[in-house]
């Protein structure tokens, strides 16, 4: 591997689950040793955390704290146009993730946005913890699109 392999997690906050999937997917690339190999972080679709200065949800803290998984302090972030560029693949935990990103990007002509889900063998939308309170989900549903993608990677399959 060259260069590193650019990620960014997507999410609506970017207070649950994209920051969740951030240190879930940096603490599995550091088990196999392959931290300087990866550029990890994440990003919301609206603007309302970030101007709110908002942390990481204390709920999605505590299940991360429970799972052992390391987290460092996090404030929301915007996802910008300008992300594009820096990024390899661009991954959102839902289907409105999608159709934000793709209207924040005006497209994605190098294909580079995915739902996490999809690399798993039940695509699907990871359900938004903020509304239904159940940050067990959606761990368990970010382990194991990180796990799939990871193995997606490494098999050569994108
Ligand atoms: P997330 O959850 O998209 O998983 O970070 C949400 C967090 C905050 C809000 C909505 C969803 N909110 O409306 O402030």
């Amino acid at each position: 591997m060259p260069q590193k392999i650019r990620l960014l997690f997507v999410c609506l906050g970017n207070i649950c689950r994209s920051p969740m999937a951030e240190f879930v997917m940096k603490q599995l690339v550091a088990e196999k040793g392959l931290t300087d190999k990866f550029e990890i972080a994440s990003a919301a679709t609206e603007k309302y955390n970030e101007l709110c200065h908002e942390g990481l949800d204390y709920r999605a803290a505590d299940i991360l704290r429970q799972m052992n998984v390391p987290f460092t302090p996090h404030f929301s972030h915007y996802l910008r146009p300008g992300d594009y560029a820096k990024f390899d693949y661009i991954l959102a935990m839902d289907d409105n993730n999608m159709g934000d990103i793709l209207a924040i990007f005006g497209g994605d002509k190098d294909h580079k946005v995915h739902r996490l889900l999809d690399f798993t063998d039940h695509p699907r939308s990871i359900r938004d913890p903020w509304y239904t309170g159940n940050f067990d989900e959606a761990y368990w549903d970010i382990y194991e699109g990180c796990q799939a993608f990871l193995g997606s990677i490494s098999n050569g399959h994108i």
